[in-house]
């Protein structure tokens, strides 16, 4: 698959095979989050693979209960990590950038998931504090997606975006 085939074949999926995705194919994954461009290269990241299924179950509790979370054989959490961009960046660093390069990886991850033959969600809608209990995260590591990952089961039709006249702006507003 070239790469605007990846791009434009990339879906959210939500059901996933019960196949299983090896250790290894998370690894290359995850190698690729961290190849993303990120503030001063420090590259605020964090990612925690859950495959526990308890643990995937509380998560998708506390994700409004959304089953792909429990359901995919493997989730992976991205985090920012706001301590090492507050460090080198202020406010900034803790307001924007560590969240900014997080969701860099996340996107690098989920286009090497497709061009893998592989599906995967962005989920972020889940109460922080409890995933951050769950995972016994410190508090300046935030959560910022859970990465339901696998192989999919179905792969739902593209969704409208809006027009190119509605979001492009020439020089000004
Ligand atoms: C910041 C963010 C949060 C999202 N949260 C969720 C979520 O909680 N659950 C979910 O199933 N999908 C979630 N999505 C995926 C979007 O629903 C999806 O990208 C959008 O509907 C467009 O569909 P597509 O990804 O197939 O192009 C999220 C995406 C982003 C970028």
């Amino acid at each position: 698959m070239d790469f605007e085939e990846v791009i434009k074949s990339r879906r959210t999926i939500r059901k996933f095979t019960d196949e299983d995705v090896p250790d290894e194919t998370v690894r290359e994954i995850i190698e690729t989050g961290m190849l993303a461009p990120s503030a001063g290269n420090i590259q605020s990241w964090e990612f925690i693979i859950v495959r526990d299924k308890a643990t995937k179950h509380s998560l998708s509790q506390e994700a409004l209960g959304q089953m792909h979370v429990f359901e995919a054989p493997v989730v992976i959490v991205v985090a920012a990590n706001i301590k090492l961009a507050e460090k080198r960046y202020g406010a900034r660093g803790r307001d924007a950038y560590c969240f900014l390069s997080a969701g860099a990886a996340t996107m690098n991850m989920l286009l090497t998931a497709v061009s893998l033959g592989l599906g995967a969600a962005w989920v972020g809608s889940f109460k922080e504090r409890p995933v951050q209990e769950i995972l016994k995260l410190p508090d300046y590591i935030r959560p910022v997606g859970i990465i339901p990952l696998g192989h999919p089961a179905e792969i739902p039709e593209k969704p409208s975006r809006r027009g190119y006249k509605e979001v492009v702006h020439n020089e000004k507003w």
